[in-house]
């Protein structure tokens, strides 16, 4: 039987606004789970990145289970309940449509789910993301998966070397899944040629090509596109299987090194630089720096080990130094040009009420007319 592992996770509210989910909320969803998912759910682990909570479940149901998204979506609803019972800010923030039907997918939480033949060795990488949305994983997916700078096992390890299928999807078109799918090496330029736009082409799943085997999947959902208006970024969740004829865990991690310009921070309009962090870390400054975890499992016959925080290791407190220094400096520039997200994304926001109101104001000047104000 394959072995599926589920991630579903929600903000459904926080503490001193959009910082990180009280102990009672998490614990109020680790006890639904627990009690209503313990016939459906070998394993599970529960675990927060800034104010998102995820619940990482281990099961042999399959893709898209409706009963495993229900018990998921209830978890939720239970924390919901506390974070308005504690006044929490933006209680059930991304619990978007009224009632649960059979899938969590565009109601709002975000979904990434895999299903494999177990290895003897299963070891595999869950990653979350806070203040930035999916296409923040578009350039360390990049790295891992096609560049021998980054990954030396795409030509020292002969299972490596027939390189990795990328499935892309186009986020924009939001009546169905619009995908593409590219190999690298042979197509690593047309594969950058779309992630380069990571608001509009998303890395969705990545695939081994010497064994078939599925590699990565990302969580893909884009909020403004079930909401129709700004209601919180997107942030995204990751799972990525490592070793043998994967690349190795450190090859995953490598790209987090760089703390690239990502879009998220406050009010989801800005570009800052994405801070790897611990685990179960909050947000800070300018509703920001964007954070990612990264949890790294093993899991045998259903059972998940203990994680292994990832970033918590001393080499990540250097580079969240220079990630914070890249974000000061970004934030110098304030609201100008590159600081905040093109138009295409703030076209969810309340700035084009103001930029319709001003519109109006524009008169076009008659060919004698004196550029000198009356
Ligand atoms: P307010 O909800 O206080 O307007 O702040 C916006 C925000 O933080 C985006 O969710
Ligand atoms: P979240 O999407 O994490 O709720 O952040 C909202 C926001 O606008 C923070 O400034
Ligand atoms: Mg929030
Ligand atoms: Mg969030």
């Amino acid at each position: 039987m394959k072995s599926c592992i589920s991630v579903i996770k929600a903000d459904i509210g926080s503490i001193g606004g959009h910082v990180a989910p009280s102990s009672r909320l998490v614990e109020a969803t680790r006890r639904h789970v627990q009690e209503r998912g313990s016939s459906l759910v070998s394993d599970f682990h529960i675990s927060y990145t800034g104010d998102d909570i995820a619940i990482l479940m281990v099961h042999t149901r399959g893709l898209g289970d409706p009963e495993i998204h229900k018990m998921a979506w209830d978890a939720f609803v239970a924390g919901t309940a506390i974070a308005k019972e504690q006044g929490l800010y933006g209680a059930g923030q991304d619990l978007l449509k009224e009632s649960f039907s059979g899938n969590v997918k565009g109601m709002g939480p975000a979904v990434a789910e895999m299903q494999f033949d177990e290895r003897p060795g299963e070891p595999f990488l869950f990653f979350a993301a806070d203040k930035t949305d999916p296409g923040a994983f578009n350039l360390p997916l990049y790295l891992a998966f096609a560049d021998v700078m980054n990954t030396p096992g795409l030509i020292l390890s002969p299972s490596l070397s027939k390189g990795f299928r990328f499935v892309i999807m186009d986020v924009r078109n939001t009546a169905a899944d619009s995908v593409i799918e590219l190999n690298a090496p042979e197509e690593m330029y047309d594969i950058a040629a779309l992630l380069r736009d990571p608001e509009r082409y998303v890395v969705e799943s990545i695939w081994s090509r010497s064994t078939g085997n599925q590699a990565a999947v990302v969580a893909t959902s884009r909020l403004h596109n079930i909401a129709g208006k700004y209601t919180g970024k997107d942030d995204p969740v990751m799972l990525v299987r490592v070793q043998m004829d994967f690349p190795a865990t450190g090859e995953v991690l490598a790209p987090y090194a760089i703390g690239h310009f990502v879009a998220g921070g406050m009010r989801g309009s800005h570009h800052m630089p994405l801070m790897p962090v611990h685990q179960n870390t909050g947000i800070s400054y300018f509703d920001g720096p964007p954070i990612v975890s990264c949890a790294g499992f093993s899991e045998h016959g259903g059972k998940l080990t203990e994680p292994v925080d990832c970033f918590a290791h001393p080499f990540w407190d250097e580079v969240r130094g220079k990630v914070s220094e890249k974000a000061i400096e970004m934030r110098r520039q304030g609201f100008v040009g590159a600081a905040m997200l093109s138009m295409d994304e703030l076209e969810y926001t309340g700035i084009m009420t103001k930029l319709a109101s001003l519109e109006k104001r524009f008169r076009v000047r008659t060919p004698n007319e004196s550029p000198i104000p009356a």
